[in-house]
């Protein structure tokens, strides 16, 4: 495995580089969540890049970026485990110039995690760009873990014509059903114990569907009911597309969930 950290030597290796070019764009402190990513990269590409940047633009004031979990070490080994042909860890400086053309992210960026984090998805889209215009990947992987990021992904490879296959992945989970994060660590004991009714409620509503409920007052307040102890920022449900639905409609539905633990926000989702 090549560690590359200049845009020079990016740019160099991937000059060289014939057949298809799997990514996976991520921040590091890599769990079998990414790991599960950077497999099926493997599995379906010639060439496998991975990239490790804390991307500063998509991190609000007074948000984690200072304590963002880094695990340098750890990471190398674990992409050098999989297989993984370039591994490209630059710093700020080299990601961003000063007064840059910016993305902005369409209207459905300032909806659920954009209404808690406003401007995070245009953070999120210009590093991904930038990250595509270095790679220039054949597949892109991402998590549906962040369906909203997901979706704007998938929407600005489209309205930007980038020749970029974006490959959705499923969500990897703890033995209790936890969806990982790098951000658990931050859960005490008792937290991590209580984060469990996230995806205990998301399967209460998989279940609820699955025999033909799909009125989604009911639904909620049956999720709602499995979750009584925690503190629930939202409750959604969205179609592919992230408009609101009225019904849950079997094969288009997303039901996505935020709650609280302290200053821990604890994202997760079931795709109907
Ligand atoms: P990060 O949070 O490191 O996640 C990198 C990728 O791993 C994302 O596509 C995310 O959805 C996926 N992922 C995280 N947890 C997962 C899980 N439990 N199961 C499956 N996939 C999971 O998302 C980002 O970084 C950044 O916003 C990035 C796209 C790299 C841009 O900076």
């Amino acid at each position: 495995m090549k560690i590359l950290t200049t845009i020079k030597e990016l740019q160099e290796a991937r000059n060289e580089i014939e057949g298809s070019v799997g990514f996976v764009p991520t921040m590091g402190a890599l769990h079998d969540g990414h790991i599960s990513l950077i497999r099926k990269a493997r599995a379906e590409n010639q060439t496998v890049f991975v990239s490790i940047f804390v991307n500063p633009t998509q991190f609000l004031p007074g948000e984690d970026l200072d304590a963002y979990p880094r695990k340098e070490q750890a990471d190398k080994k674990i992409c050098e485990m999989c297989k993984v042909d370039y591994l490209f860890m630059p710093d700020a400086t080299t990601m961003y110039g000063e007064d840059e053309v910016l993305i902005k992210a369409p209207s459905k960026s300032y909806i659920l995690e954009g209404k808690t984090r406003p401007g995070h998805f245009d953070g999120v889209l210009q590093v991904v760009l930038k990250l595509f215009g270095l790679v220039q990947p054949t597949n892109a992987y991402f998590g549906k873990k962040d369906a909203q990021q997901l979706s704007l992904i998938q929407q600005m490879a489209k309205n930007l014509f980038l020749s970029v296959n974006v490959v959705p992945c499923d969500i990897v989970r703890e033995s209790d059903g936890l969806a990982m994060s790098s951000r658990n660590i931050y859960l005490s004991k008792e937290q991590r114990r209580d984060a469990i009714a996230i995806s205990k409620s998301l399967y209460t509503a998989a279940a609820l569907v699955s025999k033909k409920e799909f009125d989604i007052e009911t639904i909620k307040n049956r999720m709602m009911q499995v979750m009584e102890n925690l503190d629930v920022e939202y409750i959604a449900f969205v179609n592919r597309e992230f408009n609101e639905l009225k019904q849950i409609e079997v094969g288009n539905s997303i039901i996505l969930i935020v709650a609280r633990f302290g200053s821990v926000r604890l994202l997760d989702n079931m795709w109907i």
